[in-house]
């Protein structure tokens, strides 16, 4: 998000409305999202992979809701979902089907039946047996699906184990160095329900290093011109998947679409070449690096807790609940007080949320100012990826709402949860 700090009050604003304003409004905490940004996120990778024969899919996960699918519609995305949750979210918004593909290693037959039935552009097939009942359920449905073969490549990409998704001993995908994934193309050429397109490959998440995707295409790339020599068949499309990183603290230096879409293509253009092969359309899936650095979380502070010669605990009205990044993967986050000026030393702090588990963490090491006080606003930036979309009800928590900000208006794009939202799935 673009912030500004006002230079004698230290109150900071965003799309022109100031966060006093905002709090006063929407309540904390509260995901604060910039629509411009978001937008120009959106165009910026449109532009990067403009010029080649490409889609840029949205990954859908890491934030999705109507008007985000609009937003996404408008710019010229494609969405990628991967539930049947998602998949209704993007329709309903208007996304046109056979923009949106569909994800997801279990997928059950009824969303597998949804999808075909919606006409999803292409399913991203991950396993044998999904690859046989998708075809049938094409077939039944009178139709081929598009689909393409997620392929475990053998990259070890330089990110936490949990969202790090190339290497061979892991959930997704036909493993390429095992086989597997000739012998899925071998199957789906054969397959009356499926138009095999392509291949997908997605190595993981909050990445920062190229060469894990020059891998990634160099190896799909090898995997068409073994296609080719043994069915004689060049696969039209692949897929690289997500996974760029963004900027959480200062020390992280993120590369830009730019830099991927020319890494990608130079890549994709000499293998084609060196194998003889034409150059295939091209499809990348961001989510993090475009709605990640859109938002940040507002919080008020609460307890304050000083631990003489260690740190001071700073408790805020959220927590876990709403960023579970910090407590599930050690993930990095700043913080900063937004609702005045203060020349206080700084202090070294613990910003914790109000679950009870001392893991409870929302930002594990912090300088703020040692006048802080309850009743202060903090700012958690770069909270857009992976933190409503994953956000849950621990401790009866109300997830919080997401506030679009645009030219001085704010509109509630998804609203906090309310008591009665609770007590709604609660059958007595
Ligand atoms: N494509 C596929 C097939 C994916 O599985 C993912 C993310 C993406 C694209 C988008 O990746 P991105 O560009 O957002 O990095 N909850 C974790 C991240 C899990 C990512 C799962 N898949 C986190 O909070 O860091």
């Amino acid at each position: 998000a673009t912030v500004e700090r006002g230079t004698a009050d230290g109150i900071v604003s965003v799309a022109g409305l100031d966060v006093l304003t905002l709090a006063e409004r929407f309540g904390t905490p509260a995901y604060i999202l910039d629509e411009a940004d978001f937008r120009a996120r959106c165009r910026a990778w449109q532009d990067a992979f403009s010029h080649l024969d490409a889609d840029v899919y949205y990954a859908g996960k890491a934030f999705l809701s109507r008007a985000v699918v609009r937003w996404l519609h408008e710019e010229g995305l494609s969405v990628d979902v991967c539930s049947g949750g998602e998949l209704t979210v993007a329709l309903s918004a208007g996304m046109p089907a056979g923009r949106i593909a569909l994800h997801g290693n279990n997928k059950t037959r009824a969303e597998l039946e949804y999808a075909v039935k919606s006409g999803v552009g292409h399913v991203v097939v991950d396993s044998f047996e999904e690859l046989a009942r998708l075809s049938w359920i094409a077939h039944e449905q009178g139709v081929r699906q598009r689909i393409l073969l997620r392929v475990t490549v053998g990259v070890e990409a330089h990110t936490h184990e949990f969202i790090a998704t190339a290497h061979e001993d892991q959930k997704f995908g036909f493993s390429l160095t095992g086989g597997d994934a000739a012998e899925a193309v071998r199957r789906a050429l054969t397959l009356d329900g499926v138009e095999l397109a392509g291949i997908h490959s997605h190595i993981g998440s909050q990445i920062f290093d190229m060469a894990g995707f020059e891998v990634a295409a160099r190896r799909v790339v090898g995997l068409l011109a073994q296609v080719k020599a043994e069915h004689g068949v060049e696969l039209p499309e692949i897929d690289l998947g997500g996974g760029l990183g963004i900027a959480y603290t200062s020390e992280d230096d993120p590369q830009g679409p730019q830099e991927i879409a020319t890494a990608l293509t130079q890549i994709v253009r000499r293998e084609c070449a060196a194998e003889g092969l034409a150059v295939p359309r091209l499809s990348v899936e961001p989510g993090r690096a475009i709605v990640g650095p859109t938002a940040f979380t507002l919080y008020e502070v609460g307890t304050i807790k000083p631990l003489e010669g260690l740190r001071t605990y700073v408790s805020v009205d959220g927590g876990m609940s709403d960023n579970i990044r910090t407590a599930l993967y050690d993930a990095e986050y700043s913080v900063a007080l937004v609702s005045r000026a203060s020349a206080a030393e700084p202090m070294l702090s613990r910003v914790v949320g109000k679950h009870c588990e001392s893991g409870d963490i929302v930002v594990r090491d912090a300088f703020l100012p040692a006048d802080l006080a309850p009743g202060d606003l903090l700012a958690v930036p770069a909270t857009g990826a992976y933190c409503r979309s994953m956000a849950s009800n621990y401790n009866h928590a109300l997830r919080p709402p997401v506030v679009a900000v645009r030219d001085g208006q704010a509109r509630v794009i998804v609203r906090r949860e309310t008591e009665e939202d609770l007590l709604r799935l609660d059958m007595g």
